[in-house]
């Protein structure tokens, strides 16, 4: 298939010498978790990384519509995020927090500025999972109460606690984790009860939380939890309001409300600096991970000092939490996204591709939905516009024949029949073109 360029730039990649992506492969097969799985059926070894782009072993340039899985905010290796990083290298790597260190404690000042409300105590962890599961134990502790009610289509990681909160099959495990959790309707306009066209659906799908407390649980809860777009679920974009109604019933039940902003956190959704604001509410604690680093191992809870008092009734320890380098990444993270006005580019950059994909959805049967907020879109595939069933085979060959044009994209939904866009927040228009020209062509192909 005749591929359209990529945008010029003016960037040359190290030659690479190391093992071929064969006996990377070998390798993995040898000696790695076997339940690792690859994207493409010729998997694709990436060496190097640029802005919004990313470089194979033999130096063949993609643009990178994924971002790492949602977790490359400012750009690939960007300079000053990488000099932080080496900076810090250079002078301590670690020392742990029985120790006064000044990155910690300036990173968290920093962080808690951009909170809304009286969310001003940071913990710091290294992954989303393990912030959701932190999160859990503050809701836990805080109110005395057990119950918490998550989201059906959700994903919160892949720990016990994360396992427990994820309401998917795919990411389940058949063995006991999911002690007090219930899960209440996916507030789903597509696919879901209530569609977009009904002004009261927020308030409907908010119903079923009510119900939920009122039948699976003693009527108190420690907490609700959400994220404010569902990434891994396909993109979902719940109704106006849902949050704000739902935020009431479970307060009113004794519980504390918890945004994952983990995809939707740092101005990706680019009205917005926070994914629960496009919603209106402020959370009791919000946890977040993945773009707040640019790919360091960060991760962080962010909470009201009332609640955070509660937690230190006992020693809550973390080795590596808000260790000195990736603080030091973290706060250059937060400088770039604000120096390089990247919410700004992502709500621009973000219309214009959802414009072209409502065009695509206009020429393309297979779109059924196009939805998203800035630079966290999602395009959902059918067979049947009628029926809504999921088209997952289109979808991966999609994805095949877009790697082989040279862009790289994510997949979602129970099915594998969404795909994201999400890629670093500092994307051109000419990407977006790039982006637009080579779904079209596969799409016109599959
Ligand atoms: C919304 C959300 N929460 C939590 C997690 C878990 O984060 P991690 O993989 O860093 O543990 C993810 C990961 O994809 C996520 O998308």
């Amino acid at each position: 298939m005749q591929a359209p360029e990529l945008p010029s730039f003016d960037y040359q990649p190290q030659p690479y010498h190391g093992p071929s992506a064969e006996e990377v492969l070998r390798l993995r097969r040898q000696f790695l978790n076997p339940g690792l799985f690859l994207y493409y059926k010729q998997p694709l070894m990436i060496v190097e990384g640029k802005a919004q782009y990313l470089f194979d072993g033999h130096g063949r340039r993609y643009l990178d519509a994924l971002g790492g899985i949602v977790t490359i905010s400012v750009g690939h290796c960007h300079p000053t995020v990488v000099e932080a990083a080496r900076r810090q290298s250079e002078l301590l790597q670690h020392a742990t927090t029985i120790y006064l260190h000044p990155n910690i404690a300036e990173y968290a000042e920093k962080l808690a500025a951009k909170m809304p409300g009286d969310l001003k105590v940071c913990y710091f962890v290294n992954s989303g999972s393990e912030a959701n599961d932190l999160g859990l134990l503050m809701a836990r502790a805080y109110t005395g109460n057990y119950d918490v009610i998550a989201l059906r289509n959700s994903y919160h990681g892949g720990n016990a606690a994360g396992m427990a909160l994820t309401a998917h099959r795919t990411w389940k495990f058949n063995v006991p984790h999911s002690f007090g959790v219930h899960h209440a309707i996916a507030p789903d306009p597509y696919r879901g009860a209530w569609g977009r066209d009904d002004p009261l659906a927020g308030h409907h799908y908010a119903a079923d939380v009510k119900s939920l407390i009122d039948h699976a649980t003693s009527g108190q809860v420690a907490a609700f939890i959400a994220e404010s777009i569902q990434g891994v679920g396909g993109c979902v974009v719940f109704p106006d309001n849902y949050l704000k109604h739902v935020y009431e019933h479970v307060r009113a039940a004794g519980g504390v409300c918890i945004a994952d902003e983990v995809q939707t956190g740092f101005g990706r959704t680019g009205t917005h600096y926070w994914g629960f604001e496009t919603q209106d509410v402020v959370p009791d604690i919000v946890t977040m991970a993945k773009g707040i680093g640019n790919g360091a191992p960060l991760g962080a809870v962010v909470t009201t000092p009332k609640i955070a008092a509660t937690l230190a009734q006992r020693i809550h320890f973390n080795t590596f939490g808000g260790n000195p380098i990736v603080c030091a990444q973290g706060a250059a993270v937060l400088d770039v996204i604000d120096r390089e006005k990247l919410q700004a580019n992502a709500l621009k950059i973000g219309k214009q591709i959802f414009a072209g994909l409502e065009r695509l959805k206009a020429k393309h049967n297979l779109i059924g939905d196009v939805r998203g907020k800035g630079l966290l879109l999602g395009i959902e595939l059918v067979k049947d516009r009628a029926t809504k069933e999921p088209a997952m085979t289109e979808c991966a060959h999609v994805l095949e024949t877009c790697r082989d044009m040279g862009l790289l994209l994510g997949k979602g939904g129970l099915y594998g029949q969404t795909i994201r866009f999400s890629p670093p927040m500092c994307l051109h228009q000419q990407d977006a073109d790039f982006l637009l020209d080579v779904l079209d062509r596969s799409f016109t192909v599959v």
